[in-house]
């Protein structure tokens, strides 16, 4: 999106992003703030978010970070409140705050796997439904971050693969809910994104990321601020009927592997 177009589309607009102090997310903030609206954003950690919010503060723009954890509905709420006062009501949402690691399921246990579906799947059921009242509505945007793994099952990502189904489909519940008034629900699904934790934890060395990128259509991991435009978008009047939708940002990862000789003997 050019930058005349984003500021048309962005400026003065209060958004709210869960799982804000790293990645994708604090580059969704970023991107965001830069183009002129004001970021509350929540993570667990209150260093951790407050430097977040700083990055933001320290270009110019408008931010305040809070310390809540998704899974604890009565933060999540409160956190949206002092936003709400501060800023006023609430445009876009970005639910984004997830936790991933790899192993078998046999080698999780019952609180493992809890653990990844409280974080992902019930922390966006909270910041989704503790929003709703202090919604601009209508005309609000609710954006949670699922993944692949939400269609695509994968090995030693059981926990993942079951928590972003659930968000996924959550979305589009709450887009039949919520459309009659005016907010629209769409979650994003990003491929495999440079320099984040989750391709840290997915990829943790050159040769897993080369083979990952030999697979994709397009064949090379995208940037956060690939992500960041996809949901300005969405953010925007320009979709403003799109609802209930999940939008692939990811270089073609979900329609399967296209590794090796794509063109076959047309190459
Ligand atoms: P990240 O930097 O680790 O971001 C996760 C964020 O969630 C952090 O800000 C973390 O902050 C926060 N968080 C974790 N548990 C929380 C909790 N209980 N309550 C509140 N905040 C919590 O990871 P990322 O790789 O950028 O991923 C961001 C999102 O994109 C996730 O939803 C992920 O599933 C999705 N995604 C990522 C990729 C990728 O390539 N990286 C691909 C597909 C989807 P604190 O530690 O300060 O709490
Ligand atoms: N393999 C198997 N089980 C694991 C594990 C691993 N690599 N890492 C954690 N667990 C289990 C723990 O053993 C524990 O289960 P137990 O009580 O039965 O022993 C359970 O998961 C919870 O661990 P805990 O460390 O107490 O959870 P937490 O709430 O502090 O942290 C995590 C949540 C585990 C998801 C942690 O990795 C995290 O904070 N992640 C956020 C960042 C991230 O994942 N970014 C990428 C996003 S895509």
């Amino acid at each position: 999106m050019n930058s005349a177009l984003k500021d048309q589309v962005l400026a003065g607009k209060t958004v709210f992003v869960a799982g804000g102090s790293s990645g994708i997310n604090l580059g969704i903030a970023q991107h965001f703030a830069r183009a002129g609206a004001k970021l509350a954003l929540i993570s667990r950690s209150e260093d951790k978010i407050a430097a977040a919010a700083k990055t933001i503060t320290d270009e110019g723009f408008e931010a305040i970070g809070m310390a809540a954890d998704v899974r604890d509905y009565a933060a999540v709420e409160g956190a949206l409140r002092q936003a709400h006062d501060r800023f006023g009501d609430i445009d876009v949402v970005i639910s984004g705050a997830a936790g991933n690691f790899v192993a078998p399921a046999l080698g999780m246990s019952a609180n493992g796997f809890k653990t990844v579906v409280d974080i992902d799947l019930i922390g966006t059921f909270n910041v989704l439904r503790a929003s709703y009242q202090f919604l601009r509505r209508p005309g609000a945007s609710l954006i949670s971050i699922t993944a692949g793994q939400a269609v695509r099952p994968a090995l030693f990502q059981a926990h993942v693969c079951a928590a972003k189904a659930g968000i996924n489909m959550l979305t589009k519940c709450l887009a039949m809910e919520w459309g009659p008034s005016g907010v629209r629900v769409n979650a994003i699904s990003p491929g495999p994104i440079a320099e984040t934790e989750g391709m840290a934890r997915l990829a943790p060395s050159p040769e897993a990321e080369a083979r990952i990128k030999a697979r994709i259509a397009l064949r090379d991991y995208g940037t956060k601020t690939d992500i960041a435009e996809a949901a300005a978008y969405l953010a925007s009047d320009s979709a403003r009927y799109i609802t209930g939708t999940i939008l692939n940002v990811d270089g073609g990862s979900e329609l399967g592997d296209a590794g090796g000789d794509a063109l076959g003997p047309f190459s």
